[in-house]
């Protein structure tokens, strides 16, 4: 594939995309969260494009993303507490993992008896799902690994030449993705932490869900390495400390940035940071962003798995 097309984010690039989709290509497409990279779940050759594009491992199951809550009822079982839960945050930058009503494509599922739907918070991307009729697969729509596409311009650094298209909605709200929870056993557990915070889904669910470590069945795509950019990441806890690592490193003659992280721009600076050729990015965390538990997930994913025993890396 020589080129994939930027398209603006106006009703009839929409449609574009939505034929494109239709017809089972790959296009890349905004959400509140980040961008997703979409196909058809009833089109193998779509969800193998996905898988390729990206590099991404074929044990590590796929969001299926779906235009209203109703659709969710035609291919998965849902709970009281996910119902709930669904009712307070969808449409909205949540996942639920819940039973399979019919089997799915296992490109989707890996295998797995359970699939996580989700119901994108922006009116115009609901509409090329239901446009295209078929619900879409759609992991972030970046290279395996590597930091999550937060502008359309993210998505063809790592994704031009091997998709169809990118829908260019500007940069997402959120800037980090859905919180993935489960919805299969007694109590709502936290598989991957999110935009959506333990607090905000306590309130609807009257007990704190607890977060799953990966070992004890965390979404599957929490054990493999990710977020992670070029550069060697290390955090710092105050100012003072970020200015002495700043002076040593420089002595030291090593490229340094440090930053401050927020949602929206943490992925926006380990992308820019590489593409500066930075060896090294201090991370300033203090009080308020260790509070961050979404955040500081993703930092340390983005440091901790940095080495050669994972095997996907
Ligand atoms: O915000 C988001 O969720 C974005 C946008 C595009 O919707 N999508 C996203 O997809 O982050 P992806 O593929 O990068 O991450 C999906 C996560 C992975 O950790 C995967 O293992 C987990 O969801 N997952 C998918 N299906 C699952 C299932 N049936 N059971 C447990 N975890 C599942
Ligand atoms: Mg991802």
């Amino acid at each position: 594939m020589a080129n994939s097309e930027t398209l603006c984010f106006d009703e009839r690039h929409v449609e574009q995309a939505s034929a494109i989709l239709r017809e089972g290509g790959v296009v890349a497409i905004p959400t509140e969260t980040v961008y997703g990279l979409a196909g058809r779940i009833d089109s193998e050759r779509a969800l193998e494009h996905i898988f390729e594009a990206k590099g991404r491992p074929s044990d590590n199951p796929l969001i299926v993303h779906v235009a209203s809550v109703d659709e969710i009822e035609r291919i998965a079982i849902f709970t009281t507490d996910a119902r709930r839960l669904a009712e307070s945050f969808m449409p909205g930058p949540l996942t639920l993992v819940l039973r399979q009503k019919h089997a799915l494509s296992t490109l989707v599922t890996a295998g797995l008896t359970t699939v996580a739907v989700r119901v994108p918070g922006m009116l115009l991307t609901r509409q090329i799902i239901a446009s295209v009729g078929v619900p879409l697969a759609a992991p972030s729509a970046n290279t395996s690994g590597g930091p999550s596409p937060t502008t359309a311009q993210h998505v063809l650094a790592d994704l031009h030449g091997k998709i169809d298209a990118v829908l260019d909605g500007g940069p997402c709200s959120q800037g980090l993705e859905s919180t993935v929870v489960d919805c299969t056993a007694n109590r709502v557990r936290i598989l991957r932490p999110g935009a959506l915070s333990a607090a905000e889904l306590a309130r609807v669910l009257e007990y704190r869900p607890e977060i799953a470590a990966p070992a004890e069945g965390g979404a599957p795509g929490m054990r493999y390495r990710h977020y992670a950019p070029k550069a060697a990441i290390e955090l710092v806890q105050t100012l003072c400390q970020l200015r002495q690592k700043i002076d040593q490193s420089q002595t030291a003659g090593c490229l340094v940035i440090g930053i401050i992280p927020t949602r929206q721009t943490l992925y926006l600076d380990l992308r820019a940071a590489d593409s500066l050729n930075v060896e090294k990015i201090l991370v300033l965390c203090d009080a308020n962003v260790e509070k961050d538990h979404a955040l500081m997930n993703r930092l340390r994913k983005a440091i901790e798995l940095d080495d050669q025993t994972d095997p996907h890396a």
